[in-house]
């Protein structure tokens, strides 16, 4: 029998239970409850690391308890915290990797912040130093930013200038700088594998416009680089795209060491270009090894596991390794578009040869029956998780549905899946009327 004497019938859900149970009894309780959750390596939304090798999860289940602030009582933790830094800073051409500032974050969403904090304190330092008053800032950015953006912009009050998407210009772009940067605008945001579709967007041309503004202008506008999910990618299988520190107007530049990354959720970096680009006032000491160390974070504790992890993968796959898994996911993933783009009832917006990432939409006119939200259901009902979701802003009457390919989604799974979605669309392609949608979709968050 599963419920053992003395085991409750059911468990407090709501208010802390007056007594306590059996370790075994609060294991299945919770343990059972979560069996009710997706399958992550069958959750294709998600951009974060569901599988990692054995060995990866014993050096996890050693190193769990590790607070990544304790640097004095975690010496090697810390040290190769500051190795993954140096690795990162080189693997994108920082002209010093050993002298870039950089950090781990908790992931991309604050390794932003820090960013966007820093060039707002830069534009202010500037501002006071020209004897103008450093108010009203604002930051420039597309309308298919991450949420984290909208966010940073809320939290430190910064207006955000978004240049709207459209189906001609699906991303930004250097020729739209000149008409929306003016003495406030502390950044521009440039995004290294776009959440929506995976797109790159043009650095190297925001770069080139930024120039002649400055040149025009005499207005010195860095650029931010959100490769949250890039970051991990074009270093290993683009190395030829120049969209980090070769490009002298890129200050500072994230990634997800959880997603491309390929560690377990948990972990970005940040990585300014140099000392300049980065205000010493950010900078908090604590103490290491007898004496001080740097940080910069919002948090303090954090777990230091996943660094470790970061460092496994640096040493297990190196650059051959990594550029192998990213050229296996990315070519799983266009396997998989151009067999959905096939497809009488889809048009492809997005095709995974940037990152292992692409997004599809139904046809124009094609059909009033169903949408690609009933398609999503139904390859849910399948055990498959792949989201459909509105564009931004003035495109939100497009739906796209996108799917993020990670390592562990073999080119096996990946048939498995168009199976799935073959039968699925062919059973929506059968309907003689539409199906009722009496419930709005919950927004899919990014
Ligand atoms: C472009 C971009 N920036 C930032 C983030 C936020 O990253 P994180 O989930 O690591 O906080 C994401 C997440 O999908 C992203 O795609």
């Amino acid at each position: 029998m599963h419920r053992r004497p003395g085991d409750p019938a059911t468990v407090a859900r709501h208010r802390i239970p007056e007594q306590g149970m059996d370790p075994l009894t609060a294991f299945h309780a919770v343990r059972d409850e979560t069996m009710l959750d997706g399958n992550a390596r069958l959750n294709l939304a998600t951009f974060v690391t569901t599988w990692m090798e054995e060995e990866a999860s014993e050096l996890y289940r050693e190193a769990f308890d590790k607070n990544m602030i304790d640097k004095d009582e975690y010496p090697q933790t810390a040290a190769i915290e500051q190795r993954c830094q140096r690795i990162i800073a080189d693997l994108w051409h920082a002209p010093d990797p050993d002298a870039a500032p950089a950090t781990s974050t908790v992931g991309s969403s604050e390794a932003c912040m820090l960013a966007g904090i820093a060039l707002k304190r830069r534009w202010q330092h500037r501002r006071e130093a020209a004897g103008a008053e450093p108010a009203r800032p604002n930051l420039v950015m597309s309308s298919a930013v991450q949420v984290c953006w909208e966010k940073f912009c809320n939290y430190f009050e910064v207006e955000p200038r978004y240049v709207p998407v459209s189906d001609e210009h699906p991303m930004l772009s250097g020729a739209a700088l000149d008409a929306v940067v003016d003495e406030h605008t502390i950044g521009v945001v440039g995004i290294l594998g776009v959440t929506y579709t995976g797109a790159y967007e043009p650095i190297a041309e925001l770069a080139a416009a930024l120039d002649a503004i400055e040149r025009d202008r005499g207005l010195d506008i860095p650029i931010h680089v959100d490769a949250a999910s890039g970051g991990m990618v074009a270093p290993f299988i683009q190395p030829e795209l120049e969209w980090d520190f070769r490009l002298t107007r890129v200050a500072s530049i994230n990634t997800s060491g959880h997603k491309y990354g390929l560690v377990y959720p948990g972990l970005g970096w940040v990585v300014w270009r140099d000392a300049a680009a980065l205000p010493e006032s950010m900078i908090f000491r604590v103490s290491y090894l007898g004496g001080e160390t740097p940080t910069l974070a919002l948090n303090f504790s954090r777990p230091g596991a996943q660094v470790l992890l970061q460092f496994y993968l640096f040493l297990r796959l190196g650059r051959e390794g990594y550029a192998e898994v990213q050229s296996e996911s990315q070519r799983i993933a266009v396997h998989l578009s151009s067999a959905i783009g096939a497809m009488p009832a889809f048009e492809l917006v997005s095709d995974g040869t940037t990152i292992p990432v692409f997004a599809w939409r139904l046809r124009a006119e094609h059909t009033d029956n169903w949408t690609l939200f009933d398609l999503s259901d139904r390859l849910r009902m399948r055990g498959w998780l792949v989201p459909a979701y509105p564009m931004p802003d003035n495109l939100a009457e497009q739906i796209v549905q996108r799917i993020v390919v990670r390592n562990g989604l073999t080119m096996d799974l990946a048939d498995a899946l168009l199976d799935a979605i073959r039968e699925e669309t062919a059973y929506l392609e059968s309907l003689t009327s539409p199906l009722p949608h009496p419930t709005a979709h919950p927004a899919f968050s990014h």
